[in-house]
């Protein structure tokens, strides 16, 4: 159903974008759905690679690199904020939306990468953060001057810093309130962040104005669609939590009318760090974002493998509420920020930290800034599990860079840039990521003995086919075999051995069985499949043929960290 309904939606969409015709889609073939069937990489400029030995990452040292990350798999690009920016949170500290910072190249520099990322059959999707801007941004700079500027409401400001007082903090380690003290014009504006990043002002038309020539300025030079930044705090209501508000669903149905109509094919991904049932709104009768991250199943993926128990994952999908057919969840295991703990309950996130995070130097805000192979102790057949299940499970898989090749990162360099130092693609003192000289990296290079560059590097993961990095290519080559994954529903099997997770997923005619070891011991399972009675699984990986479905429970046995992906065949 759900499949036969999305193709006529794609035959129609696809139509009209030719008709239409679309810088983007001139190099790739036009598929409206195409973010449903994307495996997206998600990387920052500043840390992939350095073209001009300034050691900073560039837009030419990420063109160079395309190759490499058309070669991995992936479909689409996710680029962290590249924006003129004072860099106090990295970028989504933006003080002129319209522009590249110029250590990592210039306008004409993203243009050219573009040009080669779509010649390439790449995606490109782009920041927009629009709760707020810096406190250098010139719209601030000029609201700021005087209480009676013509850009004041732009913010949100007040005489006394007790307002909103529903609002939770975000960054709890550095802020004590929602409200900073102006000295300039003195008064207090609203941040829901850093001090440093006030909050726009989507009550006022013209900011909602800005943001759209924001926008209409990127799809104009041709980039695929957008992650939304922090969306769900664009709105404040006194007496609310100022989340999710209806207001703030308006403003993006609004910014979507205008893109559908102008920039058919383009996107939005919502970074909405809430509850299932909160995000649902996002995605709206298909007329909102068209993706969304899914945040509460990335804990409890890491505390399944830990509990060696599926619970946790059947729990939190079971709660996951239908979605339109043109949406999708967007899924990770990491990102650049710390591993969230906001979407668990009191219990759990004691449990996570306990598990994952010992170390005090390990946790951050409400949550553990660690990478996937450090969180997994470097073993790597729990990095395969856990890469096979964010490829097989409902949604659309996105990769952090280097976690390809199992990266480690370095929880004392402060707030959240343990993970996000230079890719390591060779052996060499900089991980042949900058000409420079070492001390001159924007950050060090890892350097503890299992993870510094000799150890991990794609130079020598690429010469061997049993490195993760070959394995990630295999997994990712498998994976793109059918759009059972990308579209097709679930169905949880039920053994009674709790350390299997098994599925179904299913497509039409097409039907594939994952079934999962969680555990670290080997595990006999058995599985009802009647209702697959007659069929044949093919392993997908090896394509290997196993024993006929029959009548009785079919039983597999799993060496520790197993895991089989099986297509059924009706013979
Ligand atoms: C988002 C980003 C995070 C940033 C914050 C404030 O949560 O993922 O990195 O610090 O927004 O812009
Ligand atoms: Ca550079």
């Amino acid at each position: 159903m759900i499949g036969e309904r999305a193709r006529a939606i794609d035959r129609g969409l696809i139509e009209k974008a030719m008709i239409e015709g679309n810088a983007a889609s001139t190099s790739i073939p036009a598929e409206p759905l195409w973010y449903k069937d994307a495996i997206v990489y998600q990387l920052h400029v500043r840390t992939f690679f350095d073209s001009n030995a300034d050691g900073i990452g560039d837009f030419q040292g990420l063109t160079q690199k395309l190759g490499y990350l058309q070669d991995l798999g992936v479909t689409t690009l996710w680029l962290l904020p590249f924006y003129p920016s004072p860099l106090r949170d990295d970028g989504y500290d933006i003080a002129d939306y319209t522009d590249i910072h110029p250590s990592y190249g210039t306008l004409g520099d993203f243009k050219a990468f573009l040009n080669e990322a779509h010649r390439r059959g790449l995606r490109i999707v782009t920041e927009i953060v629009l709760n707020h801007t810096s406190d250098q941004h010139a719209w601030f700079q000029e609201a700021r001057q005087s209480r009676d500027n013509p850009r004041r409401d732009w913010y949100v400001w007040r005489d006394t810093d007790d307002g909103y007082r529903q609002v939770r903090i975000i960054f709890t380690d550095t802020e004590q309130s929602n409200w900073a003290w102006d000295p300039v014009s003195k008064q207090y504006y609203w941040h829901r962040f850093f001090s440093h990043q006030p909050d726009l002002n989507f009550d006022k038309p013209e900011v909602v104005e800005a943001i759209w020539e924001v926008m209409k300025f990127w799809l104009e030079i041709g980039v695929d669609g957008f992650r939304l930044d922090a969306v769900p705090y664009l709105v404040e209501r006194e007496g609310t939590s100022s989340e999710n508000l209806p207001e703030t669903h308006a403003v993006l149905k609004l910014f979507r009318r205008r893109m559908d109509e102008h920039f058919p094919g383009r996107i939005f991904l919502a970074e909405a760090n809430q509850w299932p049932l909160d995000v649902r709104p996002y995605f709206g009768d298909a007329d909102e974002c068209h993706m969304a991250f899914h945040f509460p199943l990335m804990p409890r993926m890491f505390m399944a493998i830990r509990l060696e128990d599926r619970k946790p994952i059947v729990e939190i999908l079971n709660q996951t509420p239908e979605i339109p057919d043109a949406c999708q969840w967007a899924i990770f295991l990491r990102n650049h920020d710390e591993l969230t703990l906001e979407m668990v309950t009191d219990e759990e996130r004691d449990y996570m930290y306990d598990a994952y995070a010992k170390d005090a130097t390990m946790r951050l805000n409400v949550g553990i800034r660690r990478r996937l192979a450090p969180l997994l102790e470097g073993d790597t057949r729990k990095i395969r599990l856990m890469n096979g299940m964010l490829m097989s499970l409902p949604g659309t898989p996105i990769i952090y860079y280097g976690d390809e090749i199992g990266m480690g990162d370095n929880v004392h360099l402060g707030d959240r840039n343990g993970v996000r130092t230079p890719m390591q693609w060779t052996g060499g003192w900089t991980a042949g990521f900058s000409l420079a000289d070492p001390e001159r990296l924007y950050a060090p290079v890892v350097s503890n003995v299992l993870y510094n560059p000799q150890i991990i590097n794609v130079d020598s993961q690429s010469r061997s086919p049993h490195s993760v990095l070959s394995w990630m290519k295999r997994l990712i080559r498998t994976r793109k075999t059918s759009r059972v994954f990308s579209r097709g529903t679930i169905e949880f099997v039920h053994p009674a051995n709790h350390g299997v997770l098994a599925y179904v997923r299913r497509l039409d005619q097409e039907i594939i069985l994952v079934v999962n070891n969680l555990s670290s011991r080997a595990q006999a399972v058995e599985l009802d499949l009647r209702a697959f009675r007659g069929s044949i699984p093919v392993e997908m990986a090896g394509g290997n043929i196993f024993p006929r479905i029959g009548e009785l429970p079919y039983l597999l046995t799993l060496g520790p960290y197993d895991f089989y992906w099986f297509r059924l065949r009706r013979l």
